[in-house]
Parts: C-alpha cells; sequence; structure tokens
C-alpha cells in the first residue's frame, strides 16, 4: 500500500489470543504472538489510516500513533469490536478468538482433591460474523489458521460467516502462522483468490492492505 492509499479511512484491527480464565491462576488460551495483526496496524498507519488495535495479552510494543485497546477475553474483544465497528470503513480480524470459555470461572483456586478432571466449556460468541451481520458493516477481512484442507475451510469460513475476504495461513508448521516472524498467505474473496508468498509479516501486511484497497475499489467503484 502506498503513503497515501488508506488516507483518512477509519481501520479497526482485532490481534492476538485471548485468555479465558478457570481460576484466578490459570487459563485457557493459543499460541497466537499478535505479531501478524500489529504488523497491520503499522501497515495501515503508514499508508494514511486512522487505526484502533483491539489486543488481546501479547508482549509487544505498543504501535506508534495506533488507538490501542487490550482486552483479555473474546467476551471482552466482542464487546470492544462490537461497540464501534459500524464506525469503521474495514475490519480486519486477526486475532486468535478461543472459540470456548469455561462455562464457570471459580473464585478460588482449584484445588486437585476437589477436582474430577473435567472441565464444562461454554461457546464464545462470534465476532467477525457478527461485525459481518450489522447493518452498517464494514469491509470485513478474516483470517483462517488451518493444519490441513486450507483452502476447503477458509472458503466455508468466508461464506458462513459472510466476510469479504479470507486471509488462509497454515499453522503448526516448520515456518509461518503463530509466532513466527514471516507468514505466507492464501487470500479468499467471491471469485477470486491470491497467494502471498512467505515472507516478514511487516512486508506480508503490507501486501494484504493493498489487496484490500484493491478489492474495496471493484466492490464499489468511485
Ligand atoms: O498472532 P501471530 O502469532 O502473528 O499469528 C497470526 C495468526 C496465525 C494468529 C493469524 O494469522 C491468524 O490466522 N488469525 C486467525 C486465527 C484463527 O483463530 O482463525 P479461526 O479459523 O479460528 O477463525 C476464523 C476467523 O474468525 C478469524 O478472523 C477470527 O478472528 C474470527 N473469529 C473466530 C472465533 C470467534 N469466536 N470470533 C471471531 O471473530
Amino acid at each position: 500500500a502506498n503513503k497515501l492509499a488508506l488516507q483518512g479511512i477509519k481501520i479497526l484491527i482485532s490481534a492476538g489470543p485471548t485468555r479465558e480464565p478457570l481460576d484466578p491462576v490459570r487459563y485457557i488460551t493459543n499460541r497466537s504472538s499478535g505479531k501478524m495483526g500489529y504488523a497491520l496496524a503499522e501497515a495501515a498507519v503508514a499508508a494514511g489510516a486512522e487505526v484502533t488495535l483491539i489486543s488481546g495479552p501479547v508482549n509487544l510494543p505498543s504501535p506508534m500513533s495506533v488507538n490501542l485497546l487490550k482486552v483479555e477475553t473474546a467476551q471482552q474483544m466482542f464487546d470492544a469490536v462490537i461497540s464501534q465497528a459500524d464506525n469503521f470503513a474495514i475490519y480486519i480480524g486477526a486475532a486468535a478468538v478461543a472459540d470456548y470459555r469455561p462455562a464457570e470461572i471459580q473464585n478460588h483456586k482449584i484445588k486437585k482433591q476437589h477436582d474430577d478432571g473435567v472441565i464444562a466449556l461454554e461457546k464464545n460468541p462470534d465476532i467477525i460474523a457478527t461485525v459481518a451481520s450489522l447493518p452498517n458493516k464494514p469491509f470485513v477481512v478474516g483470517f483462517a489458521a488451518e493444519t490441513d484442507d486450507l483452502e476447503n475451510y477458509a472458503t466455508t469460513k468466508l461464506r458462513s460467516k459472510n466476510l469479504d475476504m479470507i486471509a488462509a495461513n497454515w499453522v503448526g508448521q516448520t515456518e509461518g502462522g503463530f509466532d513466527s516472524d514471516r507468514n505466507a498467505l492464501q487470500v479468499y474473496w467471491s471469485g477470486g483468490s491470491q497467494h502471498l508468498a512467505m515472507t516478514d509479516k511487516k512486508q506480508l501486511a503490507q501486501q494484504l492492505l493493498s489487496l484490500i484497497i484493491e478489492r474495496m475499489h471493484e466492490k464499489n467503484p468511485a
């Protein structure tokens, strides 16, 4: 994306994992480092956008000139995103949101002798599908992290969540995906697809933004 490609455009990005507490000392989470979402926030600022970044718990410096909001659980991320999503032109869901949370959060540390080894879970709300169902919805870009059958799972998510675009990445390989500084993406939209080859996440973020701008213009010609 060139320097002014997103001048004045408001972009909302979610990044990182969510953390679902079991008790005051334990939680369920995943391997997302936040690097992909933070790289997108930085690239969007560099292209002139007004960026709000909703981040799960990560160990990354706050990007410059970004309105950063830190959350912990999927429900908190849902509330933060949904309360403002219709004020944005673009929403990019790069976060790895926990699909499930413990049904009950214990106030006291769970003790071995009282524990039956079973954790009851309940489903978290789907943030991106909810954004995509808003009457005044932004251009919605999802991610899909898969260990197999990438195209099939990603295009199914594109359709079932009513997304404008989905960026699919392999996870669990030696390079790319979670926590790595590098990544490769297979990007799908209704009627098209493009491969973005393995490179630094910062570089990849710029390429994905360029593709988003192209697709937005094709969808809504000026
Ligand atoms: O953070 P990094 O270490 O840099 O790693 C980057 C990444 C691998 C986390 C990122 O590139 C990525 O793929 N993010 C999405 C991972 C994921 O959990 O995908 P999913 O297939 O579970 O979800 C599909 C889409 O639905 C995603 O846009 C996700 O944000 C969204 N979702 C999922 C569940 C839920 N309850 N609400 C959601 O909005």
